[in-house]
């Protein structure tokens, strides 16, 4: 993995994932001894577009990890806003850094900017594209709340179009396979051909499509809940028409099942009453620290520092 810059999570085998899950875990309980695995490592933030989550995980894995963080939060403040090309800000960038994050509202841009770097390159989010670093999150809560990633019934509910984060998600659990899909959503925000075609290659895995969630939620093992996204929309009608489709509560969770794992890559707008935060079935806020120590993970993995202590399953 050392080197190695990760678009997708096709980038990286099905054992390297597992094994950044359980170094994630290790990482977790040994917080003061990973301190100083990244001393005088820089990290390179460089977010085209708004992000709390993704962009300050990031930063603060690196922190956690002994390392430093530059970067910008909006191309305004970059030389972008002169003319300058994301390949040439990753030439430049890459004579400063060991490793760079970035996100980018075009589909796509990540590549270019792995292409033109010579560091490694972690997609943060391209577009309606992939975020494999949410991926990653959402598997380590499925592994935390289940023991497993496979033989699970998933719902994911919501703008399955333009929804990054379902598509990166659906890909990778198609290479563990054994999952079932209930994709919930309105006609408009149907999964992408693309997608469907990638679980119809997986003998191991189904999926069915549905407009309505109270008629499938007590049937689920997880539902993954989506904002639908208005920065996505061509049209403000069609989004004010849509936004407020699914609004998971307290009276919908009573038909789920007790041990259900509610997921939410955040942020939220309505798709989930704030009553919900209370009940143990919400996972959205473990999600958010399990992207923090997949983040850890990643990164040291991919500079090629060891973890002090960790014994890894896989060849670095
Ligand atoms: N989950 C996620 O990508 O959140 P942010 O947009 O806040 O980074």
């Amino acid at each position: 993995m050392v080197g190695r810059s990760v678009i997708t999570l096709d980038d990286l085998s099905i054992p390297q994932i597992t094994d950044l899950i359980r170094k994630a875990t290790y990482i977790d309980s040994h917080r003061k001894d990973v301190a100083h695995t990244c001393d005088g490592r820089v990290l390179a933030t460089l977010f085209y577009e708004p992000s709390t989550r993704t962009r300050l995980s990031f930063e603060t894995a690196m922190l956690r990890l002994g390392g430093k963080v530059i970067g910008f939060a909006g191309a305004q403040l970059a030389s972008v806003t002169k003319g300058e090309s994301i390949a040439d800000t990753l030439k430049t960038v890459s004579n400063y850094v060991d490793v760079v994050a970035i996100r980018h509202p075009k589909e796509g841009a990540a590549l270019v900017a792995s292409r033109a770097a010579s560091v490694p390159v972690v997609n943060a989010g391209d577009g309606g594209h992939m975020h494999p670093t949410q991926t990653l999150a959402d598997l380590a809560t499925l592994q935390s709340r289940f023991g497993r990633v496979t033989d699970l019934t998933i719902g994911l509910c919501g703008d399955l179009t333009f929804g990054r984060t379902v598509h990166s998600l659906i890909e990778t659990l198609c290479r563990f396979g054994n999952v079932r899909f209930v994709l919930i959503s309105p006609d408009e925000l149907r999964t992408p051909q693309y997608v469907l075609d990638r679980i119809d290659a997986t003998p191991s895995c189904s999926y069915v499509e549905v407009r309505d969630l109270v008629s499938v939620i007590g049937d689920l093992d997880a539902l993954y809940m989506t904002r639908v996204q208005k920065e996505r929309f061509f049209n403000e009608d069609d989004y004010l028409r849509l936004r407020d489709t699914y609004i998971l509560d307290e009276s919908k969770l009573a038909l789920a099942r007790p041990e259900m794992a509610v997921l939410h890559p955040l942020p939220r707008v309505n798709e989930i009453a704030v009553e919900v935060d209370d009940d143990p079935r919400a996972a959205y806020f473990e999600q958010v620290k399990n992207g923090m120590l997949m983040r850890m993970a990643l990164m040291s993995s991919v500079i090629g520092d060891d973890l002090p202590g960790y014994v890894p399953l896989e060849p670095k």
